[in-house]
């Protein structure tokens, strides 16, 4: 401890010459009456379980009481200097090496003080001023000495460590918080803030229903978690979390019993990881592996079908112009031929049309990304498909940010991934209904576009599904839409999600980066 932190420590108590003075003249009444003082500390200390056990020992008593004696006798010294310093440093040192908890080690200061105080009044009888002023030098001296004793503690390894153990839950990457026996959040780490969006603050003393989907709750998953703590003392399972403003994460999660140390069990520890990443990755690994089954498909069908497919249709097409013929003959009945060729016609281009949509997949050109005005896009193709709209009774509603930078996009592809989204809002909402594309800029680098439909949703069982090839929930769709949608989107390093409610409507949101040269000033 430097000499200006001794310094500015006796200034910030006040303590004066006037003090050293009132405390040098104590002595002789210290002389004359510590040892009894010391007897009805230590009488004080055997009272209580917690002290008494520290000095089970009886010649660490005696010793003790000697030292404590030399203790207080140092204070009628009057002199705090560096050596008076170290001295209550490694006091308190010590004190932390046996195990003594603060709380006492304080307290006994108090302890002292009250033994002390009659005798100091009794010896200024006479002159109760002094007495008082004796009294608050000695108050004094006890602080310093309790805030020397504090930092012996602090600067412990044990503290050290446990400060250590702080900063590893505080740093960690999974959500680590504590519970009470009522369920109440009582501790929560940085991570926790960042996965659910409540700051420590808000959520200390909450019950941590506010975290579980209500679905969850109404299935009793708290039940099961205390009925396996009660058989295990451990609870470990992959769930559902949510976060402050409502989304639902994918957790790994673990719950343990906390203890005092007589075994009562005080509350929870909860470590909770978001595992919503790797579920990405691993959907994604997927995705690549059925994408590459299909584009080997696709090339197939292409030689296979499209071929003979294309010469069905000719065939179909002579065959029409030949009844055509028998047809101005007398007594021809063709109309029911004509209604067969027309729905034979009618499967072969459906046919067709799935064939096409595979081979798009397959073929799906590199992107040609050039720097280009998502806005002007949307304008510019939306207009285009205004009949569409008022044939389906959609009603468009757009909401274009100004702001937006220019993109780094293939014109076409992106408007072909836009367009299949449009495609399924329209047959989400079949007796009509609002579709809302908004593009917004959340700086510095998302560019942010959002189309909303006020159809019929999706569960959370289909939601998962979307974006698998083949999945699809519409007659005849080949549940290629969305597979390519998300392809191309993430051709352009973008992402791609969806939120949707049943019988409220589905929103999808793409996120793509600013073309790098703009300037977003
Ligand atoms: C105002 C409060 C206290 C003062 C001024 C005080 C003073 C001292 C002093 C001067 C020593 C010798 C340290 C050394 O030379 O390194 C000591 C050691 C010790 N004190 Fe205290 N003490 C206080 C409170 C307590 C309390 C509440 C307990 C509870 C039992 C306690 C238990 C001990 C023990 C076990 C030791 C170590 C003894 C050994 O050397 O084996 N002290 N104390």
């Amino acid at each position: 401890m430097t000499s200006s932190d001794r310094a500015h420590r006796l200034q910030f108590l006040n303590l004066s010459a006037n003090d050293a003075e009132a405390l040098r003249a104590l002595r002789p009444l210290f002389e004359q009456r510590l040892d009894e003082v010391v007897d009805a500390f230590y009488a004080h200390l055997l009272a209580f379980p917690e002290t008494a056990q520290l000095l089970a020992d009886r010649t660490t008593v005696e010793r003790l009481k000697r030292l404590q004696r030399e203790y207080l006798l140092r204070i009628t010294d009057g002199c705090f200097d560096e050596h008076y310093f170290e001295e209550r440093l490694r006091i308190g040192r010590t004190h932390e090496r046996v195990g003594l908890s603060p709380k006492w080690y304080l307290l006994a200061y108090h302890q002292f003080f009250q033994l002390l105080c009659p005798l100091i009044e009794k010896f200024y009888e006479r002159n109760a001023a002094q007495g008082r002023r004796a009294m608050l030098a000695l108050h004094k001296v006890f602080m310093l000495d309790a805030s020397l004793a504090m930092e012996a503690y602090i600067a412990s390894d044990r503290y050290r460590h446990l400060q250590q153990l702080e900063s590893i839950v505080n740093d960690s990457a999974d959500a680590i918080f504590s519970l009470d026996a009522d369920h109440r959040v009582r501790t929560w780490n940085r991570a926790a803030e960042r996965l659910f969006g409540w700051t420590a603050m808000e959520i200390l003393g909450q019950h941590v229903s506010v975290l579980i989907p209500p679905e969850l709750l109404h299935t009793g998953e708290l039940m099961r978690i205390d009925e396996a703590l009660r058989r295990h003392n451990h609870y470990q399972a992959q769930t559902v979390r949510l976060t402050k403003d409502g989304r639902r994460i994918p957790v790994e999660l673990t719950v343990s019993l906390m203890r005092d140390p007589q075994g009562q069990i005080i509350g929870r520890s909860v470590i909770l990881r978001d595992i919503g990443e790797r579920q990405r990755l691993e959907e994604a690994r997927l995705q690549a592996e059925r994408l590459a089954t299909i584009g080997a498909m696709s090339a197939k069908l292409a030689h296979e079908i499209r071929n003979p497919l294309s010469s069905v249709l000719l065939n179909l097409e002579l065959v029409r112009d030949e009844l055509n013929t028998l047809a101005r003959q007398p007594g021809a009945e063709v109309a029911e031929c004509h209604a067969l060729l027309k729905s034979i016609d009618a499967e072969v281009r459906r046919i067709q049309r799935v064939t096409e949509d595979y081979l798009q997949f397959a073929r799906l050109p590199k992107a040609r990304r050039e720097r280009i005005h998502l806005n002007e896009l949307l304008a510019q193709g939306l207009s285009f498909l205004q009949s569409l709209f008022d044939a389906t009774g959609v009603e468009l509603q757009t909401d274009l940010d100004p702001r937006l930078p220019p993109i780094h996009a293939d014109e076409n592809q992106l408007w072909q991934a836009i367009l299949n989204l449009i495609r399924n809002a329209i047959e989400a909402m079949p007796s009509g209904g609002t579709l809302t594309i908004t593009t917004q800029f959340a700086p510095p680098d998302t560019v942010r576009l959002t189309i909303r439909d006020t159809g019929k949703g999706m569960t959370e069982a289909e939601q998962r599904k979307i974006f698998r090839p083949f999945y699809s929930t519409k007659a005849g769709g080949t549940g290629l839409g969305l597979p390519l949608t998300q392809q191309i989107i993430s051709e352009h390093e973008g992402r791609i999600r969806c939120e949707s409610t049943p019988g409220v409507g589905t929103t999808f949101f793409i996120e793509l980066k600013p073309a790098a040269e703009t300037n977003y000033g």
